[in-house]
């Protein structure tokens, strides 16, 4: 198969490029990322020189380049690629519409035009909402976005569903709860926590950190997406999550205990405005229908992950430098002009 994965240099993405070139070594992969601040190559360092891989640096809004990647004989799109911050969308939102809403859009056409045979767009169980005490999101639960960024990713959602019922393109919407793993950018909480709690620095818990979150390691998730790829309904939401529901100054204690650092590093700051008070998902979908489920438990996958990030400051470092853009940026510059046909 011919994969067209977007958002490949992100979290998500990358951990997925990685996957489908270890579980499917006949695939070739293409991967349109526009390499903002959230995107690294150095994530995908050690795929270069691999023959089924093709990174293509370009923006989802970009109709030309869109088509230029897609018209290249792609079967199957995986549709990553997003601004993905609450708190970034919260102090400006125009970049969130633009390519979560806008960047979707172009993606759908190319799609259509393209003859894409599946379609599939990464979402999250942001868009439903917040829960009390009690409750489970389900895929019936009506969208109710409540930050900017949940708004653009309801907003991509819904032109996805209307171009299956409109253009029977073959779509499948999956919605996630909160990642964690390798490869996360540090302004997301678990990889924040476990940078500042090795420099000694404060951790920032929003509120009183009773916000509830349920997490899944993106291995689990990324296993799940190749299976909504490969058996996933045409038309149909699949929500897939981890459960594991934490309040946050849990997580916030368990971090510390693993990296053996003291209590007194907890911080409460300001609540974020509009700050969601709990997501819980409901899988028995994904799981009863296509046969997934979770792999990794919590407590194993999160002692993991500090030990990845504690081993590699270099990335961590250059992350958060910033340094990586304009490094990368001015090769990839020069490598867009000789990009080869798949
Ligand atoms: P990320 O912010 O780490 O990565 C996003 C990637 O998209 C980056 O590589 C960035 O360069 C790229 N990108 C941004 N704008 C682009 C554009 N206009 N054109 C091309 N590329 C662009 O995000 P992530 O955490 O890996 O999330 C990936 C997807 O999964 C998103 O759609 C997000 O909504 C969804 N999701 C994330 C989580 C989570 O916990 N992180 C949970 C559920 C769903
Ligand atoms: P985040 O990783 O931003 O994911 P999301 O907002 O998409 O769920 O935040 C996870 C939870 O952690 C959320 O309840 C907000 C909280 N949080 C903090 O308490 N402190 C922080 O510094 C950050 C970034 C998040």
């Amino acid at each position: 198969m011919k994969l067209m994965i977007t958002g490949g240099a992100g979290f998500i993405g990358g951990n997925f490029v990685r996957r489908m070139l270890r579980q499917h070594p006949d695939y070739t992969v293409v991967n349109l990322d526009k390499l903002t601040y959230a995107g690294n190559l150095e994530s995908l360092q050690d795929l270069e020189g691999n023959p089924g891989y093709r990174f293509l640096r370009g923006d989802i809004c970009d109709r030309e380049k869109v088509e230029e990647c897609m018209s290249q004989g792609v079967e199957a799109v995986v549709h990553f690629a997003a601004e993905s911050h609450v708190d970034r969308s919260i102090v400006d939102a125009q970049a969130f519409v633009q390519t979560n809403v806008l960047g979707t859009q172009v993606l759908l056409d190319a799609a259509r035009r393209n003859r894409i045979r599946r379609f599939v767009h990464v979402s999250t169980d942001e868009v439903y909402g917040s829960l009390g005490p009690t409750g489970y999101f389900t895929e019936e639960t009506p969208l109710a976005p409540n930050s900017p960024y949940a708004a653009s990713k309801a907003g991509s959602d819904l032109l996805v569903r209307s171009y299956f019922h409109t253009h029977r393109l073959p779509v499948v919407i999956t919605r996630c709860s909160n990642n964690y793993g390798p490869f996360q950018f540090p302004e997301k909480l678990i990889p924040l926590l476990i940078t500042n709690a090795k420099e000694g620095k404060p951790l920032p818990v929003y509120g009183d950190g009773s916000n509830v979150r349920d997490w899944i390691h993106v291995e689990d998730h990324c296993a799940a997406i190749d299976t909504v790829l490969h058996q996933g309904r045409e038309g149909a939401v699949y929500n897939i999550g981890g459960r594991c529901e934490k309040p946050n100054l849990e997580i916030v204690r368990l971090i510390l205990r693993l990296m053996d650092k003291p209590e007194t590093l907890i911080t409460f700051v300001k609540d974020r405005p509009g700050h969601d008070h709990r997501y819980a998902i409901d899988c028995s979908l994904v799981e009863k229908e296509l046969g997934w489920s979770n792999a990794i438990p919590f407590q194993e996958g999160l002692r993991k992950t500090v030990e990845w990030y504690l081993q590699n400051e270099a990335w961590v470092a250059q992350v958060k430098s910033g340094d990586y853009q304009g490094y990368y940026r001015k090769m990839y510059e020069e490598r867009d002009r000789t990009f080869t046909r798949l």
